[in-house]
């Protein structure tokens, strides 16, 4: 089965297609993967801003949709067909950019070898995953290929599954690891969730405010360093390490000690913001040293509350998802504190940590297609796992 997958919940259009063979034991293979991040243009302003961010993702996602079906080996010219066209007016009623791609190029296209079609219809940012709905739909309907909707965290938690963008398992590999705790760290996301089975997930705890990813973003930018922030602290604070320095300031732990699996980082924030206010213009040593006690702190948390949660559900394995899961000290951390409750933690290869299209090709194996008329293809900007 080859499925092609649509990704624009936040500031990265993304495409893939994942073939997927055999019957008790799956083998997954990435046959596309293209990423068109919007990082750069973001950078300048700090954050994400979602009006900007749906622009981007109308003027990148058919032009890339182009370039994935050439990488998998499924693209081929038409002399020229004639499309449905009926209803791609409402369809793509909110895209107008798309719809005129659409009707210029798709004629030249032949159908592809593609069985499915999954998109992502949330969490995130409603006007951004309002273009990949439409674009997906407009191909499902043009094509008549099942379309099925996917859940941007449950791609992140599907991630690991999938090693080096290929891999094989059986449903006997995954049920040894199970029940799991994942920990889903991300730009928007900072939370626990219990697994119990594939589609089967119990939120048990996440943040109340700031995101992680959020707070080294914005803990970057207090210190004058580009967006995004997670990779520059890391750095930083590996050279502080490096140099064995004395803490500049200690900082709290926020809700370390709460008997619940939530998070607070804004206080943690607050408190850098104070400190670069006492110290006033700040040297690189100490840039360093606030980068690693940031970083201490907010990996302190995240792997006390991560552990607790695996004990309480009597986890058998830990999987880590979303951007933060690059960050070299969370991984070093945890993986030694789960090693010695004899706990393997499995993390994304570095393509598939940070928004992809191959995860949520993954998610969307798992889920059932429906109707373009369903409900489910309505953009959900808080959508939860159920
Ligand atoms: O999952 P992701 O690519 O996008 C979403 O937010 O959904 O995550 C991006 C976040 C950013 O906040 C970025 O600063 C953070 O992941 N990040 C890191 C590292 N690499 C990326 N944070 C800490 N350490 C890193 N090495
Ligand atoms: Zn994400």
């Amino acid at each position: 089965m080859n499925i092609l997958a649509i990704e624009t919940s936040c500031d990265e259009t993304a495409i893939a297609v994942l073939s997927v063979q055999g019957v008790f034991k799956k083998t997954f293979s990435i046959k596309a993967h293209q990423i068109a991040s919007q990082a750069e243009l973001h950078a300048q302003y700090g954050g994400v801003f979602p009006a900007m961010a749906k622009r981007e993702h109308s003027r990148a996602i058919f032009p890339l949709f182009v370039v994935a079906l050439k990488e998998a080996g499924l693209y081929k010219e038409s002399a020229g067909s004639a499309i449905r066209t009926e209803q791609l007016a409402t369809i793509l009623a909110r895209e107008p950019e798309v719809l005129e791609y659409i009707l210029r190029e798709m004629p030249k296209i032949q159908k592809p070898n593609i069985d499915r079609i999954a998109v992502t219809v949330g969490p995130g940012l409603t006007p951004a995953l309002w273009v990949g709905i439409s674009f997906a739909k407009a191909l499902s309907y043009i094509w008549n290929i099942p379309l099925v909707p996917a859940n941007h965290m449950e791609g992140h938690i599907l991630s690991v599954v999938v090693p080096d963008g290929s891999g094989t398992f059986s449903a006997k590999e995954i049920t040894q690891r199970l029940p799991s705790i994942s920990l889903l760290v991300s730009g928007g996301h900072t939370e626990i969730v219990g697994v119990k089975g594939i589609g089967k997930y119990e939120l048990l705890g996440q943040t109340r405010d700031d995101a992680v990813g959020e707070a080294f973003d914005k803990v970057a930018r207090m210190l004058e360093l580009p967006y995004p922030g997670g990779p520059h602290i890391s750095r930083l604070a590996d050279m502080a390490r490096a140099q064995n320095s004395e803490s500049i300031a200690p900082l709290p732990r926020p809700m370390l000690h709460t008997p619940d699996f939530d998070f607070s980082f804004s206080g943690l924030k607050t408190a850098i913001l104070y400190l670069i206010r006492d110290l006033g213009v700040l040297s690189e040593n100490q840039k360093m040293a606030i980068a690693r006690e940031f970083e201490d702190s907010a990996v302190d948390v995240l792997v006390h509350k991560t552990l607790k949660a695996v004990k309480k559900y009597k986890a058998k394995s830990i999987l880590v998802g979303g951007g933060v899961a690059a960050n070299k000290e969370l991984r070093t951390r945890l993986t030694h504190e789960a090693s010695l409750l004899g706990i393997p933690v499995i993390f994304p290869t570095k393509t598939l940590a940070t928004d992809n299209a191959a995860m949520i090709a993954l998610a969307g194996y798992f889920e059932k297609p429906a109707p373009l008329t369903s409900d489910k293809f309505i953009a959900q900007g808080n959508m939860k796992l159920r």
